[in-house]
C-alpha cells in the first residue's frame, strides 16, 4: 500500500462486537491496544494493564475479525528480555493475533529481532510511548528538536532493520514524521503525527465519542456514542418508571 501511495487505516478494538463492526467497515488493521486500560478498564494510563487482560481482550476481538489484520499490544514488562518477548508474542498468536506490537525503538531491537526471527509479524511503536508516560511526565510532542528528530529517525531505521513490517509514530511533530516516512521502506502509521504518514490509527473510543471525559487534541470525533447511550438509558428509565403502579 505504501508503494502504491494508498493510505493505511487502523483502529483499536478490545471486544467482539467492536472488532466485528470495524472489520465489516473495511478497516485495514485492528489493534487490540493496551489503551484498553484507560478507555475500558478505567485506569489513568496504560501502565497497569496485565498480560492476562490483553490476552482476554485479544481472544474476544479475534472472534470478530475476518478481513483485517489483527495486531495485539504487548503490555509493559511482558518483553523485558528477548526470550520473554518471544514467549509473550507466541501467547498472543495462540489466542488469535496475527501480529504483535511493543513500545520502543533501537533500545528494543534485540526483542524485535527475536520476535521476527520466530516468524511472528511485528509492528513497532516509537515517539511518545504511553507505557513510559510517568517517567515522561505527560503526553508530549516528540521530534521537535534536531537531536530528538535524529534519535527518532535512528529508532525508525533500527526497527525496520530488526524486521518490523510497519511503525506507529505517536505524537511526533508532523515535519519529523514526514521525514521518517520518506526515509524508511516500511509504512509509518501516525497518531497525532500529521497527515504525511503512510496511514493513520486512532483509539476507536476517541473517534466515536465513547470516552467523553477526555478527547486528545488531535482527534476530530465522527460520532457521539456517549450521548446515544445516555439518551437510551434515560428513555428506558423514564419508560420503566412511567409504568409504576399500573
Ligand atoms: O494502545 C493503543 O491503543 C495504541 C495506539 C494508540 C497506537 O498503542
Amino acid at each position: 500500500m505504501k508503494q502504491r501511495g494508498e493510505k493505511i487505516t487502523a483502529l483499536t478494538a478490545y471486544d467482539y462486537p467492536t472488532a466485528r463492526l470495524l472489520d465489516e467497515s473495511g478497516i485495514d488493521i485492528i489493534l487490540v491496544g493496551d489503551s484498553v486500560g484507560m478507555v475500558v478498564l478505567g485506569h489513568p494510563d496504560t501502565t497497569r494493564v496485565t498480560l492476562e487482560e490483553m490476552l482476554h481482550h485479544t481472544r474476544a476481538a479475534a472472534r470478530g475479525v475476518k478481513q483485517a489484520l489483527l495486531v495485539a499490544d504487548m503490555p509493559i514488562h511482558s518483553y523485558d528480555t528477548p526470550e520473554q518477548a518471544v514467549e509473550t508474542a507466541k501467547r498472543f498468536v495462540d489466542v488469535g493475533a496475527q501480529a504483535v506490537k511493543l513500545e520502543g525503538g533501537a533500545s528494543h531491537a534485540a526483542q524485535i529481532q527475536a520476535i521476527t526471527q520466530t516468524g511472528i509479524p511485528f509492528m513497532a511503536h516509537i515517539g511518545m510511548l504511553p507505557q513510559h508516560v510517568r517517567e515522561e511526565g505527560g503526553y508530549k510532542v516528540k521530534g521537535r528538536s534536531q537531536s530528538e528528530a535524529e534519535a527518532l529517525l535512528s529508532d525508525a531505521r533500527a526497527v525496520e532493520k530488526a524486521g518490523a513490517f510497519s511503525v506507529v509514530l505517536e505524537i511526533v511533530l508532523a515535519d519529523t514524521a514526514k521525514e521518517i516516512t520518506k526515509s524508511i521502506a516500511i509504512p509509518t502509521i501516525g497518531i497525532g503525527s500529521g497527515k504525511h504518514c503512510d496511514g493513520q490509527i486512532l483509539v476507536t473510543h476517541d473517534l466515536i465519542g465513547l470516552f467523553p471525559w477526555f478527547t486528545p487534541k488531535f482527534v476530530s470525533p465522527e460520532a457521539r456514542v456517549a450521548d446515544e447511550i445516555r439518551n437510551a438509558a434515560r428513555a428506558f428509565i423514564e419508560r420503566t418508571r412511567g409504568t409504576a403502579g399500573r
